[in-house]
């Protein structure tokens, strides 16, 4: 009985020695000292031992035990020692590291020189006025004195949803809208997008944007228009900035321009950019046509007044110098960063 008591400390030693982890400990434990244990079942024999002999054996187990109690504690706690000491491992962090940048967004260009666009006609007194982009031939064609035969209904120049209805073409439709609604004064800009059955290239995309404008009050003159145009074009793109109006035709302003507005890469020199004309044609405008007064009920004897319709796209590359439309819709960080 004495040689299993050394045996049996001997095992455990070395079962201890190569345990790994505190569960596996646990288990040993039970295996040699617990109820249904090895040194359990070697005290139950007792009872078959002599007297002499009995106290002996009796002081080894309890010698042995507390031996192998021992060897559990030490364990535990070397095993304890080495995980927190993975753990810390582990969780190591290098303080010298570079940080993790966190990037702040920022507007989209075009949204910023809307913004822009707005502060400064809000500032001269504009109201903002909303149409909606599914639009019916009344508003974006008919009462815009383009009656059925006009190139710009060609179905390769808009897209139809019927016969009657078409996805804007131009936001010229909310100046209809307007007067339609509200009788002079009015000073109105309405941005939004529009839509064109065109094939995407550098400078041309299905969808864009545009800003109307519309004043209708008692004698506003083309000067008016001029004067509007150029405080906006100096705000935009400096004090030297100037404007130049082409004589133009569009069916719903008698007369009608096209305003150009000076190279913003050459300052009006000449270069490549502007074919060497110093200027870049920029928007449409006009005095508002009689007939489209009229239709809207305002009576052309006693009102006039002025419209364009601004490219916003057209305006915010010349701004940041953007030579392909495309960068603006392709949501590329490495471009969009860059404002
Ligand atoms: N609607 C025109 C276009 O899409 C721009 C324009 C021209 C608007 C003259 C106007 C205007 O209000 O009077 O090209």
């Amino acid at each position: 009985m004495k040689n299993r008591l050394e045996e049996i400390k001997q095992i455990a030693e070395q079962e201890l020695d190569k345990c790994e982890s505190l569960d596996a400990l646990e288990n040993l434990r039970v295996k040699f000292l617990g109820k249904k244990g090895e040194l359990t079942a070697i005290l139950k024999q007792m009872g078959s031992l002599s007297a002499e002999e009995r106290p002996v054996v009796g002081q080894l187990a309890n010698t042995v035990r507390t031996a192998i109690e021992g060897d559990i504690a030490k364990r535990t706690q070397a095993l304890k020692a080495e995980l927190a000491k993975k753990q810390l491992a582990a969780e190591k962090l290098d303080v010298t590291l570079p940080g993790k940048k966190q990037s702040l967004g920022r507007l989209h260009p075009l949204t910023a020189t809307l913004n822009d666009i707005k502060e400064i006609f809000l500032g001269m007194g504009f109201e903002i006025a909303e149409g909606p982009e599914v639009e019916t031939d009344h508003y974006c064609f008919e009462a815009l004195n383009m009656p059925k035969h006009h190139p710009a209904r060609d179905t390769q120049d808009t897209f139809y949803i019927n016969d009657n209805v078409v996805l804007r073409t131009q936001t010229s439709s909310v100046q209809i809208r307007t007067m339609e609604n509200k009788k002079p004064p009015i000073r109105i800009i309405s941005p939004g997008r529009v839509y064109r059955s065109d094939t995407v290239d550098a400078t041309h995309s299905p969808l864009f944007h545009q800003i109307e404008g519309l004043v209708v009050d008692k004698g506003i003159t083309m000067g008016d228009l001029k004067g509007t145009l150029e405080l906006l074009m100096k705000r935009i793109y400096g004090e030297d900035c100037r404007i130049r109006l082409r004589p133009h035709h569009f069916p719903y302003t008698e007369p009608s321009a096209e305003v150009d507005m000076m190279c913003f890469n050459c300052r009006g020199e000449g270069c490549p950019l502007c074919k060497n004309e110093g200027y870049i044609e920029l928007l449409g405008a006009g005095m508002v046509h009689p007939k489209v007064l009229e239709g809207c009920g305002i009576d052309p004897e006693v009102y006039s007044g002025f419209a364009f319709g601004i490219g916003l796209e057209r305006i915010t590359m010349g701004r940041y110098k953007i030579d392909d439309l495309r960068l603006l819709y392709e949501n590329d960080m490495r471009f969009l960063g860059q404002f």
